[in-house]
């Protein structure tokens, strides 16, 4: 049977509110023009300093239960998981649409001995081993796009191992992490930015519910922004 996107998690539960101290980093899509040691640091670090440019999530318990699906768990990262983090960012595939890949011998160096592991950062778990990970943060105000006044809205990013490409492993898994946010942070939309010509990761921002906000510009590339709510509007 097909993972329903939209089905609940099962054993969310209510989580308890409990301010963290994890700072976030803004999301992996829009990295083009970081330099190259901050934009290690924003994704593989939760460190405050590095990252002063960017905003908590918010009170959360951090990390909940792992999140179990049909196929799948979403959990906190560990120190086994590293290989994993060097793989996504060095592949070529994967960043297509991300700046690109990054060297090798610099990731090596720069990855933490447990990379990403702050509040809103879940990496997927297939068998006991990651396949992608799944963030939570809050964007930038200084960029385009938002949907709130006060901006600092929840965007969510995603990046898989293109061997878990095609088996609905991402909407499966981010269906889950929208689950959780809307327990953790009930009424609060969440957006999303991909570029238009990623085509794979349009069609899972549709099939997850997201609606079009607009398009604009950035990176020299055309944007698409979006925004997903658990809340249905009343008619
Ligand atoms: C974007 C990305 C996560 C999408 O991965 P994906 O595997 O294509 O997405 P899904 O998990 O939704 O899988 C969808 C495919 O699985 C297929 N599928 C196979 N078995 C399935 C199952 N049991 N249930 C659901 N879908 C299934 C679907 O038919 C669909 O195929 P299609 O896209 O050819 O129509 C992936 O391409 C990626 O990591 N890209 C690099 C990072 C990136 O660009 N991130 C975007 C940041 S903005």
């Amino acid at each position: 049977m097909h993972f329903q996107v939209g089905q609940r998690a099962a054993g969310n539960g209510a989580l308890m509110r409990a301010t963290t101290s994890a700072v976030h980093f803004a999301r992996q899509g829009r990295d083009a023009t970081m330099d190259a040691t901050r934009r290690l640091a924003a994704l593989t670090h939760g460190d405050r300093d590095k990252l002063s440019a960017m905003a908590e999530l918010g009170p959360v318990a951090w990390p909940p239960a792992p999140i179990r699906t049909e196929r799948l768990v979403l959990r906190e990262s560990e120190a086994r998981d590293r290989a994993a983090f060097i793989e996504l960012f060095a592949s070529p595939e994967v960043r297509t649409y991300l700046g690109g890949p990054r060297p090798r011998d610099e990731l090596e160096r720069a990855v933490p001995e447990v990379p990403g592991r702050r509040p809103g950062l879940f990496v997927i778990d297939l068998d006991g081993a990651v396949i992608g990970t799944i963030s939570l943060d809050r964007r930038d105000a200084e960029r385009p796009g938002h949907v709130r006044p006060d901006a600092g809205e929840a965007e969510l990013g995603y990046m898989f191992l293109p061997k878990a490409w095609g088996c609905g492993s991402a909407a499966e898994a981010c269906a889950a992490a929208l689950d959780w946010f809307a327990d953790a942070f009930p009424s609060e939309p969440v957006v999303l930015c991909t570029q238009t010509a990623n085509n794979r990761s349009m069609r899972v921002a549709t099939k997850l519910g997201f609606t079009e906000v607009e398009r604009f510009e950035e990176y020299g590339a055309e944007q698409w922004f979006g925004v997903w709510s658990s809340v249905t509007p009343s008619a």
